[in-house]
C-alpha cells in the first residue's frame, strides 16, 4: 500500500474541505501526508474549474507531476474535483500519465487505488470520517451541489444537484470537531439557504444553527455562501437572534444591471437584491457584508457595467470579490452567447471595480478604529496572532495570543484589507 500522499488543492472552501475529507480517509488507513510530492507514493490533484485560470494553475501543476511519474513510474497519480466531468476521454487523452479522474467527493476510485479498505458509503459521502481539524476555525459543508444554473456557471454540472446532509450527522460531525479544538465552524452550500429543502422534515438553515448552538465548546457559526432567492426572513431572524452566529453575509450579486441579471438566469432583479440587502440591515445594523461580481459578461455594455459601480457606491459593501468572466465549456451562456468583451475592456472593468471597492473598504474599516471587537485568535503568521471579527474583518495583533482564545482587541490601525489592534485584558494574552 502507498505510504505517503501529497495533495493539492485549489478552487472554494467546499473543495478544500472535500481534501481535508480525503486526508482524513488516508490517515485513517494508516497513510502519512507529505508537503513534497518527490517524496509521495500517491500525488491527488484537487481542481477548480470555475474560471480558466483556476483550470491552468492545476494544468501546469500536472506538468510537473508529469515528470515525476516519468523518474518513478510507481508513482500513483489521482485528479479529482470540478474539472473532472462525467466524460473523462478528454483529460484521458491529454493526461495518460493519471491512474484515476475522481469527480467532486467520488473517492472510491482514489482509495482503490491506495488498496485501502473500500465501504460502504451508505448513500452519504463518508459520513463517519470527520476531517482532522488543524486549527480553531473549520469548514463544513452542510449542502452539496447546485440547482440553480446560472448561465456562466459550472458549478452545477460537476457538483450535480442539491443534497443536504442530515442534521444529525452535522451535529455529530460539530461535536466531534469542538471536543478537538474547534471553537468555529463554517458552514458551507453553493447556495447554503438551501440547506434542508430536500431532507424529510424540512429543516431550515436556522434550524441547524439553532441545534449547533446547543454544542457548549463550539463558540461561533458561520454560513457561506448566501443565494438572495433562498435567504428567508426565517433564516435572517435566527442569524439575527442566535448570540452564536455571526453577522458576516457573503452574498453574491453578479451584476448590477436587470438585464445582465436576467441574461445571467440570477433569479432576482436589483431591486429585489437592494430590498434582500435592506432586509438584513433592518435586523443587523453593523452587519458584514461582502459579494461577488462578474465584469464582462457576454454583451456588458459600458453603460451596464456603470450599473453595477453605482450599485457597489450605494451599498458599500465590506469586500468585493471581482472576476472578468471566463467561458466555461458545457454552460449555458459558452453554448448560447459570445464572449464578445475584449479582454482589455474585461480588465480595465476589474481595475476599476478594484479601485472602486478599495477606498469604499477603507472607509468602513476606519469606522473601527477606536472600537473594541471579539476576536477568535485563529492562528499566528510570522510572529503576528491573527483572527476575525463577527462581521468577518481580519485583525492583526500586536502582541502574543494563544491561538483558539475569544478575547477583546481594541482596533487602533485600517487598511483596505485588514485590521490592526491589541487585546484590550493583557490578561487574556496568558
Ligand atoms: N454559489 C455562489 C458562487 C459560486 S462560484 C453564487 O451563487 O454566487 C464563485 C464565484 O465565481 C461566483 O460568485 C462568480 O462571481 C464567479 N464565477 C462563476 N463562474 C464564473 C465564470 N464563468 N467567469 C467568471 N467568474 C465566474
Ligand atoms: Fe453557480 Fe449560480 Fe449555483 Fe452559484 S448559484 S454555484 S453561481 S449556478
Ligand atoms: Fe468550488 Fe471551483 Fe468547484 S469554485 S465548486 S472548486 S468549480
Amino acid at each position: 500500500m502507498p505510504d505517503r500522499y501529497y495533495l493539492w488543492t485549489v478552487g472554494c472552501q467546499m473543495n478544500k474541505a472535500d481534501s481535508e475529507k480525503l486526508a482524513a480517509g488516508f490517515d485513517r488507513i494508516g497513510m502519512t501526508a507529505t508537503d513534497r510530492p518527490e517524496r509521495a507514493d500517491i500525488v491527488v490533484i484537487n481542481t477548480c474549474s470555475v474560471r480558466q485560470h483556476a483550470e491552468d494553475r492545476a494544468y501546469s501543476k500536472l506538468g510537473r507531476v508529469k515528470d515525476l511519474k516519468k523518474e518513478r513510474p510507481g508513482l500513483k497519480v489521482a485528479v479529482m474535483g470540478c474539472m473532472v466531468g462525467l466524460k473523462t476521454d478528454d483529460l484521458e487523452k491529454r493526461f495518460p500519465f493519471v491512474d484515476v479522474f475522481a469527480r467532486p467527493q467520488q473517492f472510491d476510485g482514489i482509495m482503490q487505488l491506495v488498496e485501502g479498505p473500500t465501504e460502504d458509503l451508505g448513500g452519504e459521502f463518508w459520513p463517519s470520517t470527520y476531517a482532522i481539524p488543524e486549527g480553531p476555525a473549520a469548514y463544513v459543508p452542510v449542502v452539496h451541489g447546485c440547482n440553480k444554473f446560472c448561465t456562466y456557471c459550472i458549478v452545477p454540472y460537476r457538483r450535480g444537484r442539491e443534497k443536504s446532509r442530515q442534521l444529525d450527522e452535522i451535529v455529530r460531525e460539530v461535536a466531534y470537531l469542538a471536543l478537538h479544538g474547534v471553537r468555529e465552524v463554517t458552514l458551507l452550500g453553493q447556495t447554503v439557504e438551501a440547506y434542508g429543502h430536500d431532507l424529510a422534515d424540512q429543516p431550515d438553515l436556522g434550524d441547524l444553527m439553532r441545534a449547533l448552538s446547543e454544542i457548549e465548546r463550539l463558540k461561533r457559526i458561520r454560513f457561506l455562501t448566501s443565494y438572495p432567492k433562498d435567504m428567508t426572513h426565517r433564516i435572517l431572524e435566527a442569524v439575527a437572534q442566535l448570540p452564536k452566529v455571526m453577522e458576516s453575509f457573503s452574498l453574491p450579486v453578479q451584476a448590477g444591471s436587470d438585464t445582465i441579471l436576467e441574461s445571467m438566469r440570477r433569479g432576482y432583479t436589483k431591486s429585489e437584491y437592494l430590498d434582500k440587502i435592506a432586509e438584513v440591515r433592518d435586523l443587523m445594523p453593523h452587519a458584514g457584508i461582502t459579494t461577488d461580481i462578474i465584469v464582462g459578461y457576454p454583451g456588458e455594455t459600458d453603460a451596464q457595467f456603470e450599473e453595477t459601480c453605482a450599485l457597489l457606491e450605494d451599498l458599500r459593501f465590506d469586500k468585493v470579490h471581482v472576476a472578468a468572466y471566463s467561458p466555461r465549456p458545457g454552460t449555458i451562456a459558452f453554448r448560447k452567447m459570445e464572449d464578445d468583451i475584449p479582454a482589455a475592456v474585461k480588465a480595465a472593468r476589474l481595475q476599476r471595480v478594484e479601485v472602486v471597492e478599495a477606498s469604499i473598504s477603507l472607509a468602513i474599516n476606519e469606522t473601527y478604529v477606536g472600537s473594541t471587537q471579539e476576536i477568535l485568535v485563529e492562528g499566528v503568521r510570522g510572529e503576528q496572532p491573527f483572527g476575525r471579527t463577527r462581521t468577518g474583518k481580519l485583525v492583526h495583533l500586536d502582541a502574543p495570543a494563544r491561538v483558539g482564545s475569544l478575547i477583546d482587541v481594541r482596533i487602533d490601525h485600517a487598511g483596505p484589507f485588514s485590521l490592526r489592534g491589541a487585546a484590550v485584558d493583557s490578561l487574556a494574552l496568558a
